[in-house]
């Protein structure tokens, strides 16, 4: 098997709640674009936060090349390389573009090699670059978000993983995070995005899954998921895809 995390039949919840995840399946394969789609409430955001360690799994298995990361925590799953950017974006409004890349970078030791990287990640990222000494807060939707996924790269992370990159953008700018993605899985930083626009997420994914009432009832080519009539019916809003 090729797979670099493998999402195998989790049960999680919040504190001591009822089970939200019962059932979530997920295959994420290096350097591919993973969208996973289902409507509000399936569970979708508490499936990434429970592979980053946000919540705990009460059943099944979350491995990721080989470990087995039940129980860990957050910080130690990051350090394991697992990048997670929540819906809000989580970022400093109130600090410059610069320090909030350097906040990405608080598990590096090296300062030196911290600064490399911040300059690295402003020369492949020019809107960044203009705006380094900006607050993060006084950009744009579009630039926020590039800023939030532009600032997990630092930690050369093996995945990222986005909560609705695009909510709130247009649609141009939302085509413009899509085209982000495809260059970090290009150069083998594997994505996996929970996407409310479920049609455009899986035409820019590679692998599309499937999530309702906190289990996975499809996973696999995105190509297959947009194809398949019963999905197109219940999830795509019976459009087919163009
Ligand atoms: N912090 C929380 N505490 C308790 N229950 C929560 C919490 N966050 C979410 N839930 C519940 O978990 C269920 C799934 O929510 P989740 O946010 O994972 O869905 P989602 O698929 O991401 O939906 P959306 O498309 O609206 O973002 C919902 O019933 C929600 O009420
Ligand atoms: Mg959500």
């Amino acid at each position: 098997m090729t797979e670099l995390l493998q999402v195998t039949n989790i049960t999680a919840g919040y504190g001591d709640g009822p089970a939200i995840l019962d059932g979530a399946h997920l295959t994420v394969e290096p350097g591919k674009v993973h969208c996973i789609i289902g409507p509000n409430g399936a569970g979708k955001s508490t499936l990434l936060k429970s592979i980053c360690g946000m919540l705990t799994i009460r059943k099944g298995d979350v491995v990721f090349k080989g470990k087995r990361l039940n129980g860990m925590r957050p910080d130690q799953i990051l350090r394991e390389g697992i990048c997670f950017v929540p819906q809000e974006r989580a970022l400093f409004p109130k600090m410059t573009v610069r320090d909030n890349l350097r906040m990405g970078g608080f598990i590096l030791n090296d300062q030196k090699e911290l600064d490399r990287r911040i300059d690295g990640i402003l020369e492949r990222f020019p809107i960044l670059r203009e705006r380094a000494e900006q607050h993060a807060g006084t950009m744009s939707g579009g630039q926020q978000q590039t800023l939030a996924m532009a600032r997990t790269l630092i930690i050369k992370p093996a995945i990222v993983m986005l909560d609705e990159p695009s909510l709130g953008l247009a649609p141009k700018v939302i085509q413009e995070m899509f085209d982000i993605m495809k260059m970090m899985s290009a150069e083998g930083v594997t994505v996996l995005l929970v996407e409310q626009n479920a049609l455009m997420g899986l035409k820019n994914s590679d692998w599309g899954v499937v999530l309702d009432l906190g289990r996975t009832l499809f996973e696999g080519p995105a190509a297959d998921v947009l194809a398949d009539p019963r999905i197109q019916e219940l999830y795509l809003g019976g459009k087919k895809a163009a």
